[in-house]
C-alpha cells in the first residue's frame, strides 16, 4: 500500500493545491492531505475549516482522506507510518526553501520520510495563498484561483472584517 502525505498551511487551499493533489492522488493508493495546526500564526481560516473546504473539494477523490497536524512532520509521518511527503514545486523561487525542508526532514527521520515533488500546472503556476487573500482583500476577483464556493468563504471573511 503505497501512502503519502501532503502537508501545508492550505489557507486557504488554492486551484493550485487542488492540482496537486489530483495529480498525486493518482500516484498512491492512499493520499492524505494534512493541515499544518501552527498557533502561531493567525490564519484567515481556522484548521478545522481549512480542513473542511479540502474535504468539500475532494470529496469525489476515494483516496483522499484530510486531517490536521501539529508539531514536526516526521512524527506525524511516523505516527500514521508514512514514508512520503508530496509538495508543489511553482518556481525556481521556491525552490531554496523546499529543498531544505525535504533534506531537514529526511536527516531529522533518518531517511524514513521523502519528499516527492510535483511541477505546478502551468496555469496555476502564479498562484500562491497569500496572494488570493491579498486579492479578496482589496476587492479583486479570486475566481480563477480557487474553488467557487472557497471564493464565497474568503469574501464573507473579509465583509466580516472590512
Ligand atoms: O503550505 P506551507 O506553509 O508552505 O507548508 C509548510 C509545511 C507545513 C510543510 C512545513 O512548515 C511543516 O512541515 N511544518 C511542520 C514543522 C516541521 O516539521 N518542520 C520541518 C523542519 S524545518
Amino acid at each position: 500500500m503505497k501512502k503519502a502525505v501532503y502537508p501545508g498551511s492550505f489557507d486557504p487551499m488554492t486551484l493550485g493545491h487542488l492540482d496537486v493533489i489530483k495529480r498525486a492522488s493518482k500516484m498512491f493508493d492512499e493520499l492524505i492531505v494534512s493541515v499544518l495546526n501552527n498557533k502561531e500564526k493567525s490564519p484567515l481560516f481556522s484548521v478545522e475549516e481549512r480542513v473542511n473546504i479540502i474535504k468539500e473539494a475532494t470529496k469525489d477523490l476515494p483516496n483522499v482522506q484530510v486531517d490536521s497536524f501539529s508539531g514536526l512532520l516526521i512524527n506525524y509521518a511516523a505516527s500514521r507510518d508514512i514514508h512520503v511527503a508530496v509538495r508543489g514545486l511553482r518556481a525556481v523561487t521556491d525552490f531554496e526553501y523546499e529543498l531544505q525542508l525535504a533534506q531537514t526532514n529526511r536527516q531529522l527521520s533518518n531517511e524514513a520520510l521523502d519528499t516527492v515533488f510535483l511541477t505546478t500546472s502551468l496555469e496555476y503556476a502564479y498562484l500562491s495563498s497569500s496572494g488570493v487573500k491579498e486579492i479578496a482583500y482589496f476587492g479583486g476577483d479570486v475566481s480563477p484561483c480557487v474553488p467557487d464556493f472557497v471564493a464565497k468563504l474568503i469574501y464573507e471573511k473579509y465583509h466580516r472584517k472590512a
